[in-house]
């Protein structure tokens, strides 16, 4: 035999007394009226019209009723919940409207009132040094080339007389793209433009290029796997080195101001034909920092030069490969450092600072638009 079934227990049909009934409502409204807030009245909800209410609960009861006594309690529950309902969806309406107006109010944004301007960072050293640097030549009427920094092999090596055995081409140098068979590499310095510009401009050809280059080396005080380089060149009937030298004077005297003296000392690029590497007299000590007896000087180590680049008369063969006739025409180009130039001309002593992206380094130089 099962036991008798708990709902139809006389015990528990005391829930639906008039009293209890009563009582269950008046403590719903009273909790209800009780709730502060939206969170509130969602326990009181549970409580007290959900399927667990003492409401609820009672109204599952009914059917234990004698049959006389069912319609009376119906009525008196029914009429409970109802009240019940009304009294929440009344609270939550007023809460509802307290919430949004503490929300107006909490939030409110004065508009009127005064705020810092928002940091808006900088524009890199590097960018506005390599714009001055090429504004230089623009005054003298040099146009601005450029090109890709993925190249060809044949623009960065073959057209610049590098022969296929010249060390610069190992992958101990130079990025690859992919595998030497691409033929393509990251451009090892920005002469490459020096033929992209011979052979899609009209002679005579003055232009600088400044552009981003790219070497094997690894990132340390003074190198960085990527730089910045300003190539100059100019193709034109009966320049000399004179010319060569009159544009690098010009160029320091832009950058320095006058009267610094420059200086050129034989080396070799297979692509200009004499090469030189060209310095300039200190602009901080003039030289002074190696007389003897001469403060020392941070700048140039007390060396009384500052290294420049490399520089030279453009090999004639690099003008055959371009199809220009070297009887007639003849160049001279240049290859400025950019990093070396912040470095020696802003007193920047660690590379590190130049590639970090600190907006710390960056500030001080200035916007210099
Ligand atoms: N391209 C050379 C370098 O990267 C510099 C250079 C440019 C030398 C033009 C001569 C003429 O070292």
């Amino acid at each position: 035999m099962s036991a008798p079934n708990k709902s139809f227990d006389p015990v528990e049909v005391a829930a639906l007394s008039a009293e209890s009934l009563d009582a269950a409502r008046a403590d719903a409204l009273a909790a209800i009226e009780a709730a502060a807030d939206l969170d509130a009245l969602k326990q009181v909800r549970l409580a007290h019209a959900g399927d667990r209410s003492p409401l609820a609960l009672a109204n599952r009861e009914i059917g234990a009723l004698p049959p006389a006594a069912r319609a009376e309690a119906g009525k008196r529950i029914g009429a409970a919940r109802g009240a019940v309902a009304q009294a929440l969806k009344a609270r939550q309406a007023e809460l509802e409207e307290e919430r949004d107006r503490r929300v107006l109010a909490e939030e409110a944004v004065d508009v009127t009132l005064p705020w810092d301007r928002a940091p808006r960072g900088g524009r890199h050293p590097l960018t506005t040094l390599q714009e001055r640097m090429v504004d230089v030549f623009v005054s003298m009427g040099f146009e601005v080339a450029e090109g890709p920094e993925v190249e060809a092999e044949w623009f960065n090596f073959d057209a610049l007389n590098f022969p296929p055995d010249h060390p610069a081409r190992s992958m101990q140098d130079t990025f690859f793209v992919e595998s030497e068979e691409t033929g393509l590499v990251l451009r090892t310095h920005t002469s490459p433009m020096q033929i992209r510009s011979l052979l899609s401009r009209e002679l005579p050809v003055y232009v600088v290029g400044p552009g981003r280059t790219f070497r094997t080396d690894e990132l340390d005080a003074t190198h960085s796997p990527v730089f910045h380089q300003l190539e100059g060149l100019a193709v034109d009937e009966g320049l000399t080195m004179a010319d060569l030298r009159g544009g690098i004077d010009a160029f320091v005297a832009g950058m320095f101001g006058p009267g610094l003296v420059t200086r050129m000392r034989p080396s070799f690029f297979p692509f200009t034909e004499p090469s030189a590497e060209v310095d300039m007299q200190c602009f901080v000590c003039r030289g002074a920092s190696a007389e003897p007896g001469g403060a020392p000087c941070r700048t140039c180590s007390s060396e009384g030069w500052i290294e420049l680049g490399g520089c030279g008369m453009v090999n004639p063969r690099v003008l055959v490969a371009c199809g220009i006739d070297p009887d007639r025409y003849s160049g001279w180009a240049f290859g400025l450092g950019v990093e070396r130039t912040l470095m020696f001309r802003h007193g920047v002593e660690d590379m590190h600072d130049m590639v970090e992206g600190d907006v710390r380094f960056t500030l001080p130089f200035g916007m210099e638009i």
